[in-house]
């Protein structure tokens, strides 16, 4: 890859590190990894930036240092904080603002060297955003949506997997006590390895994504042919972002609407149509239960995850990656690169640059081993 060695080289390198966009366990475990390798291997100063870029533009900071790395490995959350702002449009004062030379001035007092960002498809945008203005970046590759090109697996995502397949694990007994439908709706924003990964793994009857646009007709006869052999119950995993055929081509219509607006007035129509789609998606896990209901005479209950698959101790494996990430992070820093995503690739990591990780998203491929998998056990993907 062609990737910047920017760094001053200097007898002590100033690393700034934040963690931004929604947290994820294992984020404290590549603070440690990152900051622990600094301290104790390559001699690096560490400070943290609190709540993502917010801190970084009010340079609210704390110096990692031993104490402060100690202790956390196991903890969910982050002790940085995090926030969703956006450096090149944050609302401060009342107002959406460019705020990337003031977090500009702050990099520089600081006599930084680097700064590391933790986060999402978000942040890795928002990151390449502050690279644009000439600062050096690394981020890593962190969210429970698993939907980052370029890295084999993101930090976060196997501990909500398996939190997400407990879920449908114990949703079997009572779903099958009370000879119900339970559906179990799992985050993932617009991927659908979440809802995939958790309901292959726990044996769910449907999976719903949002890469496979379901119709609920074939959902209700998949549920009703086990009901028929004697299988009273039915567990469905949908992803928070799966849709209905029906609603999927009326999404692409309005994002076509959108796109050909001609003038203002237009533009503002097609904005605001897409503004009401997108509230009156916000109910449709329910409104999917109604309809089964309705075309199955069974009963069905809806369970949604939400924020407990973000919460607490990351799994083994992600305390592993994270410590990984954090160290490699260190270990490129030391060698002068950045305008790179150290990226999981097998059993190691790989330094992948920034730009190519940008607006875009990783998501289910159709041909997929866990979709074919699914299949093949007879899981009704609602096409
Ligand atoms: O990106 C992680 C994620 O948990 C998504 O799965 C979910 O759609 C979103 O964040 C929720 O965002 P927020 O924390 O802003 O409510």
């Amino acid at each position: 890859v062609s990737v910047s060695h920017g760094i001053r080289r200097k007898m002590t390198i100033n690393v700034g590190v934040l963690t931004a966009g929604g947290d994820t366990p294992g984020l404290n475990a590549a603070l440690r990894g990152l900051g622990k390798s600094a301290l104790y291997v390559y001699d690096l100063q560490l400070i943290g930036f609190y709540d993502g870029f917010r801190g970084l533009l009010h340079d609210r900071y704390i110096v990692l240092d031993e104490s402060a790395l100690s202790g956390i490995l196991t903890i969910g959350g982050t002790i940085l904080g995090t926030s969703r702002d956006k450096p090149a449009k944050m609302l401060v004062g009342g107002k959406i603002q460019d705020m990337r030379d003031a977090m500009v001035e702050t990099y520089k007092k600081h006599h930084l060297d680097v700064l590391v960002c933790m986060g999402g498809g978000g942040t890795q945008k928002n990151a390449y955003s502050l690279a644009e203005k000439g600062l050096n970046i690394l981020t890593l590759p962190k969210t429970i949506d698993n939907d980052i090109p370029n890295t084999d697996v993101t930090l976060g995502y196997d501990t909500a997997l398996g939190i997400a397949t407990e879920a449908v694990d114990r949703l079997h007994s009572t779903a099958h006590s009370h000879h119900r439908i339970i559906i179990v709706e799992t985050m993932g924003h617009n991927a659908g390895w979440l809802a995939l990964g958790a309901g292959v793994a726990g044996g769910a009857d449907v999976i719903l994504i949002p890469e496979i646009p379901y119709e609920v007709d074939k959902i209700a006869n998949a549920i009703l042919e086990r009901s028929q052999s004697g299988k009273h119950f039915s567990i469905v995993a949908v992803s928070e972002g799966a849709m209905s055929k029906g609603n999927r081509q009326q999404e692409q219509q309005l994002l076509e609407d959108k796109k050909s607006a001609k003038d203002k007035k237009e533009k503002e129509q097609a904005r605001q149509a897409l503004e009401n789609f997108y509230a009156a998606q916000s109910a449709r896990t329910m409104r999917l239960s109604q309809e089964l209901e309705r075309l199955t005479g069974l009963e069905s209950r809806v369970t949604i995850l939400g924020y407990v698959q973000r919460g607490g101790t990351p799994s083994a494996k992600d305390r592993l990656l994270a410590s990984e990430l954090g160290g490699e992070a260190a270990a490129l820093i030391v060698k002068g690169i950045s305008g790179i995503m150290v990226a999981v690739n097998g059993e190691g990591t790989k330094a992948v640059e920034l730009k190519s990780v940008v607006n875009k998203r990783k998501t289910v491929p159709l041909d997929h081993v866990w979709v074919q998998t699914a299949r093949r056990v007879g899981t009704c993907l609602g096409d």
